[in-house]
């Protein structure tokens, strides 16, 4: 016996449709609320991918450090080392570099390795935020701009005299001694920021 198609009314679809939709509305509310309650940006900016820095920009940064012997450089998210190997190469002070990523920290100390300074640099594997980084008398930062605020603080509890260098990024209403600027061959302006810690 052949039943007859089962239907629903118009009305009850709609009303079922539109249900779902306000429900997954509210989920997508909650959720955010829930993150921004705890004072976060959802998003990415908590990953701060590996860029390298240009050598045009290391430079700067090496020469806006006025690097000394008995400095300590550190860089806050070092990638492949690069920042930390040429301070130790120019001028054979001790560098270290910290890296959230294991293979980026195992690219670096490779690099340290061929450049023959792995006596002078040291990279570590984990998160900056979980580093004491109080015996830097040089700081190094790519980061990003909301990570560079979160540190803020951070830095400007180091000893007087700490010399602070980021680059592309500021640190909001915290005034740089010195910003230096550059626009490389591909034609992007790169900017550095240069502070010390009062
Ligand atoms: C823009 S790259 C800069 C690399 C290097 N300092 C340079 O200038 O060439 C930022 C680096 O920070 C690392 N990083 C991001 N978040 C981190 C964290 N919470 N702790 C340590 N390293 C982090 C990334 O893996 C990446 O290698």
């Amino acid at each position: 016996m052949k039943l007859p198609k089962a239907t629903i009314p118009f009305e009850r679809y709609f009303k079922y449709e539109m249900g779902k939709n306000v429900l997954c509305l509210l989920v997508l509310l909650i959720s955010f609320q829930s993150v921004w309650a705890q004072g976060e940006t959802p998003g990415f900016s908590d990953l701060v991918p590996f860029v390298a820095t240009p050598d045009e920009v290391v430079n700067i940064i090496l020469e806006l450090s006025e690097i000394q012997e008995g400095d300590v450089l550190y860089d806050l998210g070092s990638g492949d080392g690069r920042i930390p190997i040429e301070a130790a190469v120019r001028y054979g002070i001790k560098a270290v570099g910290v890296e959230i990523d294991a293979d980026l920290v195992s690219e670096a100390n490779s690099n340290a390795r061929e450049m023959g300074v792995e006596d002078l640099v040291t990279f570590v594997q984990g998160d900056l935020f979980e580093m004491d980084f109080s015996e830097a008398t040089v700081l190094v930062l790519y980061l990003f701009p909301d990570i560079n605020l979160k540190l803020r603080p951070i830095i400007q509890q180091l000893p007087k005299g700490t010399r602070v260098i980021s680059h592309r990024f500021d640190m909001g209403d915290w005034e740089p001694e010195k910003i230096r600027k550059v626009t490389l061959e591909d034609g992007r302006e790169h900017e550095v920021y240069y502070w010390t810690v009062e």
